[in-house]
């Protein structure tokens, strides 16, 4: 028999559209996690991560330059240009450990995180 765990999404409203800039991110706090919130709007795509780059630890990924690799959307850190796919949060640059990535949604205006996973 399978037992399947479903878990019920929590919309957390983060931001207006507007406070996040086109093909940017902007950071907000949500509990203990700040998270970066990205729009990329060649795509017209809305990702969520942590904001903590996992290579010194800062707190700059919504501050990193969004772009492609292969078809995968990903931030480059300001810093030391380590990379990180928006959709998966997977290093790819192999140097780092991965990012946390958050479901995210606009609604009439605003952002909405699931922070489901947060604590
Ligand atoms: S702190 Fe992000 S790449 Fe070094």
């Amino acid at each position: 028999m399978i037992t399947e765990v479903l878990t019920e999404k929590k919309w957390y409203k983060a931001c207006k559209t507007d406070d996040v800039p086109a093909d940017g991110g902007a950071a907000v706090k949500i509990g203990k996690e700040q998270i970066a919130i990205f729009y990329f709007a060649r795509k017209n795509q809305w990702y969520a991560t942590q904001n903590q780059c996992p290579h010194k630890m800062q707190m700059i990924l919504s501050r990193g330059m969004l772009g492609d690799q292969a078809g995968e959307p990903k931030v480059a850190c300001p810093f030391h240009k380590q990379t990180f796919s928006l959709k998966t949060g997977k290093s790819l640059t192999g140097e780092c450990d991965n990012i946390k990535t958050y479901p995210v949604k606009v609604d009439n205006g605003y952002v909405f995180i699931d922070v489901s996973a947060i604590d």
